[in-house]
């Protein structure tokens, strides 16, 4: 396995076959637990299932044996897993456990109808049972999805799309067993893919004792700014019946490959995870024995700058070495500048202060024609992730483009934090308010590092890399 080319050093990846959405974020007694859409018996999207990872502390990841299993009968998309402290649904029956309860959306294979189903787990979700009276909530509609159930000052909230109609809706619940229908939020903002994999989540308000707002997180099939599908959200206020929202919708990430990010129960509010991959082109990405990884774990929180008040981002880092490279001010002059350092699992961190016009970044896993390039272009006023030139793999659908955010420089100074695996590239700008998050196949060979810049050069004011280290105990 060491041998494939494109396995990730710290990004989770099934040890074989399909993977797409995070699915049932929960910590429980000390565990992160990871499930993910999966297919167990193939690299294409198929029989899907729940698979399993835990984790102590979001970075070491161990695979465990499938959740939940498609059956003849039954396939198991997307859900989420909540912890009912209290045992409201009776599930622990006279076991004195707390159950841990999934809520999935689970497609009949004969009808394609999609409804709510229930499965319970009483032991540290190692093993998992199907609820009796399954479907709990059933409108006889083939785009029905996602529940993501969050408990609500004394009851549960369900939210759960139309995916084909772009709306969402709100459910509650005493027990998690019988929902009854609250409102509905939509269609607003990105309406060219069907919506789905909602999430609803309350982040307190920089500056604002007491205050915050509510984010409605909602990922689009297509149609997303850097082509094919991505995540839109909503700031807003949840009064316990109804969504309302401040305003427009923004992106969540402006690069092509963060979709159906979905945070954690029982954490911190706005720790979340979301799948490394696109449905434009994602059948055909040339990984081998596995296809799909989740992005980073990431920490989200409200920021305001003047009266903006926006989503950040900051990523859980994984395990790093000592620095291998750390320059202070440095003029670059137009051109590109190789540096002394290598590697495909890096955390890159850069301050430069940009010219007024032309290109100022730098390039990661260079080798022979390949880069992938990330700066700021400062004609555009713009944020650049490029991987038209990034591999010789011809992905298709798309792949090969330029992805961009608007940004403006603080005191003209731009900084970013890169995270390079083998197979991925994300960049977080600012204090996290832009993010970019793209695959990139580049051949292992294509290590290198170099500053460029064209027009009228740039200043680096600091650069420090250290390598990544691989920690996985597969
Ligand atoms: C999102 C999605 C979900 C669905 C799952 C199926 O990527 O299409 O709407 O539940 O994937 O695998």
């Amino acid at each position: 396995m060491a041998a494939e080319p494109f396995r990730p050093t710290y990004h989770f990846t099934p040890q074989r076959n399909w993977m797409n959405d995070p699915n049932g974020l929960v910590h429980y007694e000390g565990e992160y637990h990871l499930f993910f859409q999966y297919n167990p018996h193939g690299t294409d999207w198929g029989n899907m299932s729940w698979g399993h990872a835990v984790s102590p502390d979001l970075v070491h990841w161990q695979e465990l044996p499938v959740a939940l299993a498609a059956t003849e009968a039954e396939e198991i998309f997307s859900g989420s897993v909540v912890v009912d402290h209290d045992n409201t649904s009776g599930l622990a029956g006279s076991s004195g456990q707390v159950p841990l309860v999934a809520i999935y959306t689970s497609v009949d294979t004969g009808t394609g109808i999609q409804a709510q189903s229930i499965a319970f787990s009483l032991d540290r979700g190692r093993s998992w049972q199907r609820y009796a009276d399954n479907p709990v909530l059933d409108l006889g509609s083939t785009e029905f999805r996602d529940p993501k159930v969050f408990r609500h000052h004394d009851h549960w909230v369900m939210v759960v799309v139309l995916a084909d109609d772009r709306v969402i809706q709100f459910y509650r619940s005493d027990d998690l067993l019988s929902w009854t229908h609250l409102s509905d939020f939509g269609p607003a903002g990105a309406l060219d893919g069907v919506w789905e994999c909602p999430d609803l989540v309350w982040l307190p308000e920089p500056e604002t004792a007491g205050g915050g707002r509510w984010v409605l997180v909602v990922s689009v099939q297509d149609g997303a700014p850097a082509g094919g599908s991505g995540m839109q959200y909503f700031l807003g206020d949840f009064d316990g019946v109804a969504f309302t929202a401040d305003g427009a919708a923004r992106w969540f990430d402006h690069g092509a490959d963060c979709y159906a990010a979905v945070s954690f129960d029982n954490a911190p509010a706005g720790l979340m995870i979301g799948w490394l991959g696109n449905w434009a082109y994602q059948k055909s990405v040339p990984t081998e024995s596995f296809r799909g990884a989740m992005t980073l774990p990431r920490r989200c929180a409200l920021r305001r700058s003047g009266a903006d008040l926006r989503l950040a981002q900051e990523p859980v880092l994984p395990q790093l070495g000592p620095p291998t490279l750390e320059l202070g001010s440095t003029d670059v002059e137009s051109g590109e500048r190789p540096l002394p350092v290598t590697g495909s699992a890096l955390l890159v961190e850069l301050t430069l202060v940009a010219g007024s016009t032309g290109f100022a970044g730098i390039a990661v896993r260079v080798g022979g024609a390949e880069r992938t390039l990330i700066g700021y272009d400062a004609d555009a006023g713009e944020l650049v992730l490029d991987r038209t030139r990034s591999g010789a793999v011809d992905v298709g659908d798309g792949f090969a483009a330029r992805h961009r955010a608007a940004y403006r420089p603080v005191d003209g100074s731009i900084r970013v934090r890169i995270l390079i695996d083998t197979c991925s590239v994300e960049v977080f700008a600012g204090d996290g308010e832009i993010v970019l998050t793209d695959q990139v196949f580049p051949s292992p060979t294509s290590t290198g590092l170099a500053l460029v810049a064209e027009g009228v050069g740039m200043e680096v004011t600091t650069l420090v890399v250290r390598p990544v280290l691989a920690v996985d105990p597969r």
